[in-house]
């Protein structure tokens, strides 16, 4: 594995969107899968939409290369000229994304492998090893032809590598992620006795001799040992990233003034890769968001994938790299958007730092897994409310060009933390139903209901600039990362953590004396023994901290309250009956809550009111429930926009209450003098006076 870049030997490079007008808009562009008269019908087209930046290439590998060394660029060629003419910026892919079946079949050794030994063939996409030396080699060689080819083409505006890096094969099984896994196990730990000791292998018969005999968590008879498990996952996010620095670094000696970025899935249902790690290493962070049909709440998620992804990128501005016009093609009912829908998806990740909208696809296919996926020209052609809700959508990214570059200001952080994810749903755990971005979730839920903008941060982040500061089920915790939880509370934070958190060091092994091991004096909350709930089980909850009465469920745990500590809500039937549910407690010039269950929707609502009306952090501009209000500044803080966006089937109006919003609304171009009008499904965005 490489070395990561240190900040100094980062090459200065040209902003992505420098020749841009405003706002990004575009997609994945596919010209190769066309014959002549469409990809000319497409430039028309994306004129009328007013498209400016397109994906390009990403798929292209045997396009390109057809027979090992036959190189055929007549296409890419033509697509990069025509866009330049048409003043399109193109953010050229490596074509890595998925190896040319000739590449397979003469090296199956670089096929990926599951934990079963299952080997993932050829035939859908992705089916790399990403260790693997040889196809290491093949795709550095593809991504040096590009580069060279294309280096001083005047289109080129951002490098896009690979794609999704990741997405299909979290987690590879093969000789070479083993080989590479010792190599990184050798690196972390030095010495076999030291990573004996972390690993804990005085259990179960698993010491090792030797790096040579340890293996990835492989199926076995029985739990494989926890941290092994840690450290693969670990490893894997390490081992994707590493693929991603040698592209990264190969084009960046070819053309060191171009921009590089991967698209990441900064999403709650992406585990794999620890995207806080990854985001130093990218010029621009860009993200891909799709919102899944059945979720009634699905603009609540695609918020906090736009959060978590302005997180990851330290709060500045990126791009949304792909998500959809309409239906996609791979959940279980594919459900087209709703009228105003599309808009409103983009506008949302605007209104939270994103820099430009784009779209998995231009054109939609007719043949091929995706064909029954939407794009900005659907199989129905121009006659279409999608494309007409695309042209539209250009015009309001037109009018928002002022946006561009400000960035989303807020005094509430939820801590989000890979590791956690990882080790809390571990198996051979309390409850194997405990599922971590579940809890994550619905805090960040509680918080969206009530308006308050929220940072996703990493447990290691600097928490000076927040009043909440919440923790949800962050299992593994450093000695320093407590501390700095702790040092928020005393300087004045209100700081909300829940259960089983701080329960382990980094080696997944267990702070003694009593749970919530690393924060247990910060809360003064000594817990004895988990206690958690069967399926269907639930127990009552009593208490003003939950609104009085609520029900809780999955997670109990038999706790007692430390002197000075506040129990705010107890038990109020089942096993703990009278026990603390939820504990309070001052610490310096702050506060330090511990909620030790899952609380249902209402409990959880009440709480995270009183909590945010105690830090002082509720919403400068209150809106009636469903209408979702966000603000950017710029830089001086001079000026700000605040979007507004109605997910409601009902008119509604903000400032009425007297918090008066005035100034220039950007896409009706009218002046609002006072109370904003925001009709049923709209967007509005005004630059505040
Ligand atoms: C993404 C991928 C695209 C396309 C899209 C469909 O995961 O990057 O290539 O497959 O999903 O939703």
């Amino acid at each position: 594995m490489r070395r990561r870049t240190t900040p100094e030997s980062t090459p200065t490079h040209r902003a992505w969107n420098a020749d841009l007008v405003g706002l990004g808009f575009g997609g994945d562009y596919n010209p190769e899968q066309w014959p002549q008269d469409v990809r000319l019908e497409d430039l028309e087209l994306m004129r009328e939409a007013g498209v400016n930046v397109l994906s390009v290439a990403i798929f292209s590998w045997a396009t390109i290369e057809p027979r090992e060394g036959e190189l055929d660029w007549t296409w890419l060629d033509e697509t990069m000229d025509r866009l330049h003419s048409a003043g399109i910026r193109v953010a050229l892919a490596t074509a890595t994304a998925s190896p040319p079946p000739w590449l397979t079949r003469k090296h199956p050794e670089i096929l990926p492998r599951l934990a079963d030994g299952t080997v993932l063939h050829q035939g859908g996409r992705q089916s790399y090893a990403v260790t693997h030396p040889v196809h290491r080699d093949y795709a550095l060689r593809m991504t040096t032809r590009i580069a060279e080819r294309y280096r001083d083409h005047p289109a080129l505006a951002l490098w896009h590598v690979d794609n999704e890096i990741g997405c299909h094969v979290p987690r590879d099984f093969s000789d070479a992620a083993a080989a590479d896994f010792r190599r990184w196990l050798a690196d972390r730990y030095g010495s076999v006795d030291a990573l004996n000791e972390a690993w804990g292998t005085a259990f179960w018969s698993q010491r090792y001799g030797s790096f040579d005999d340890v293996l990835p968590p492989l199926s076995a008879p029985t739990f494989a040992n926890p941290t092994q498990q840690l450290d693969f996952d670990r490893f894997s996010s390490d081992a994707l990233l590493d693929y991603y620095l040698d592209l990264r670094d190969t084009l960046r000696e070819i053309t060191p003034r171009v921009p590089v970025t991967t698209n990441l899935m900064a999403t709650a249902h992406s585990k794999g890769m620890d995207y806080f790690s990854w985001a130093p290493e990218l010029d621009v962070v860009a993200n891909d968001h799709y919102t899944m049909a059945a979720d009634p709440e699905r603009h609540v998620d695609l918020a906090f994938s736009a959060d978590l992804t302005r997180g990851v990128a330290g709060g500045e501005p990126w791009i949304l790299m792909e998500h959809s016009t309409s239906a996609v093609n791979w959940q279980p009912r594919n459900t087209p958007k709703v009228p105003g829908e599309m808009l409103r998806n983009s506008l949302q990740h605007v209104a939270r730092g994103s820099d430009a909208v784009m779209f998995f696809q231009w054109r939609q296919s007719k043949a091929g897994a995706e064909k029954f996926h939407s794009a900005m020209v659907p199989h129905a052609g121009r006659d279409s409310d999608v494309w007409r809700d695309v042209v539209t959508l250009g015009r309001a990214l037109r009018a928002l060009g002022e946006v561009r570059g400000s960035r989303v200001r807020s005094r509430a952080a939820l801590v989000v933390d890979w590791p956690s994810w990882w080790g809390s749903e571990l198996d051979s755990h309390p409850s194997q139903h405990l599922r971590y971005m579940d809890q994550v979730q619905a805090w960040y839920r509680a918080l969206w209901r009530l308006g308050v903008t929220t940072d996703l941060v990493p447990a290691g982040a600097d928490l000076d600039a927040y009043d909440l500061v919440v923790l949800p089920t962050t299992y593994v915790v450093s000695d320093a990362d407590a501390a700095r939880v702790a040092a928020a509370a005393e300087r004045g934070a209100t700081v909300v953590v829940t259960y089983f958190s701080g329960i382990v060091d980094p080696r997944d092994h267990v702070r003694l004396g009593g749970y919530p091991g690393a924060f247990r004096d910060l809360l003064g909350v000594r817990t004895e023994e988990f206690w958690p709930l069967q399926e269907g089980e639930t127990v009552r909850v009593t208490g003003k901290a939950v609104g009085g009465d609520a029900v809780a469920d999955l997670w109990t745990e038999k706790s007692r309250a430390a002197d000075g500590t506040e129990v705010v809500a107890a038990y109020a039937d089942g096993a703990l009956a009278g026990r603390p549910a939820v504990t309070r407690r001052e610490v310096g010039s702050g506060r330090a809550w511990y909620v030790a269950t899952r609380l249902d929707e209402a409990g959880l609502g009440a709480l995270a009111e009183q909590l945010v009306a105690e830090a002082g952090v509720a919403a400068d501009v209150p809106a009636p429930a469903g209408v979702e209000v966000v603000r950017r500044w710029s830089q001086d803080g001079a000026t700000s926009w605040l979007f507004a966006i109605n997910h409601t089937a009902a008119d509604a109006a903000l400032g009425t209450d007297g918090t008066l919003v005035t100034g220039t609304e950007l896409l009706t171009g009218d002046a609002v003098d006072g109370v904003l009008a925001v009709p049923a499904g709209a967007v509005r965005v005004v630059r505040v006076n």
